[in-house]
């Protein structure tokens, strides 16, 4: 099954996504990730969107949909997996257009949309206090879940940081940017794809669970 988890910065997609790809055998393809990871590797790419990420807002359609082309294309050639579940992606109508003909090439098709939906105040307070692995990208809260040792992650022992975007001025450009390019993505899949809506301000466990009932 290939799935979309879709909702504001801050909703739990990446949280969400750990916890469904081992359970559901899919490939967690996150768009920010890979071009955080440009950035920290300084090739070209990183070079071209480090500013923009920075700020908050949102890299060019084009570039974004050469990344994904290539990432669900490597998916589709894998025997193991049993599909994609896409993580900020995709995030404009043009992007959205780009997905579905590139896997209507492949003869694929979106299994489902998971909508995470959690108001305003909570992603601010969310992501004020998000931290990171810099080594294996797991997500802490500094107050939800915080690691056994503060600036530490649990799972590999690796240094714990707040994202460069994570700061008041940044986060609120995202959530606009979200408002203004990213939502209207759900009135184009509106009845011609399955939309799961989840109640995202739940705890970590339950917002699972939801899915999982939804997914059923
Ligand atoms: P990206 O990395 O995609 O960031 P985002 O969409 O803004 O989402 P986040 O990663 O901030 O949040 P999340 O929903 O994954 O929440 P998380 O699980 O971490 O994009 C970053 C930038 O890259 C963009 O601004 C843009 O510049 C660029 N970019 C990326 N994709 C692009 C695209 N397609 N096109 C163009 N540009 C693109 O959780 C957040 C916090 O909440 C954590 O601390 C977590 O522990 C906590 N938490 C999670 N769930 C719960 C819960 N249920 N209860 C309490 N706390 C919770």
């Amino acid at each position: 099954m290939n799935l979309v988890l879709f909702g504001p910065p801050g909703s739990g997609k990446g949280t969400q996504a750990e916890r469904l790809r081992d359970k559901m055998g899919l490939r967690h393809i996150s768009t920010g990730d890979l071009l955080r990871e440009a950035v920290a590797a300084g090739t070209d790419l990183g070079k071209r969107v480090q500013g923009i990420l920075a700020s908050g807002q949102l890299v060019s359609d084009d570039v974004v949909l050469a990344l994904m082309r290539d990432a669900i294309v490597a998916v589709s050639e894998d025997q193991v997996l049993k599909g994609w579940l896409l993580d900020g992606f995709p995030r404009t109508v043009g992007q959205a257009t780009g997905l579905d003909e590139l896997i209507a090439k492949l003869g694929q098709e979106i299994g489902a949309i998971v909508v995470l939906d959690v108001r305003r105040d909570a992603v601010i307070e969310r992501l004020s206090g998000r931290r990171t692995c810099t080594q294996c990208k797991t997500v802490y809260h500094v107050k939800a879940n915080p690691p056994a040792v503060e600036g530490r992650c649990d799972r590999c022992g690796g240094t714990l940081v707040q994202r460069e975007d994570d700061h008041p001025e940044t986060i609120a450009r995202r959530l606009d940017v979200y408002e203004a390019q990213t939502r209207p993505i759900l009135a184009h899949y509106r009845g011609r794809v399955r939309i799961c809506e989840i109640d995202g301000e739940l705890p970590v466990d339950e917002v699972t669970r939801s899915i999982e009932r939804a997914l059923q």
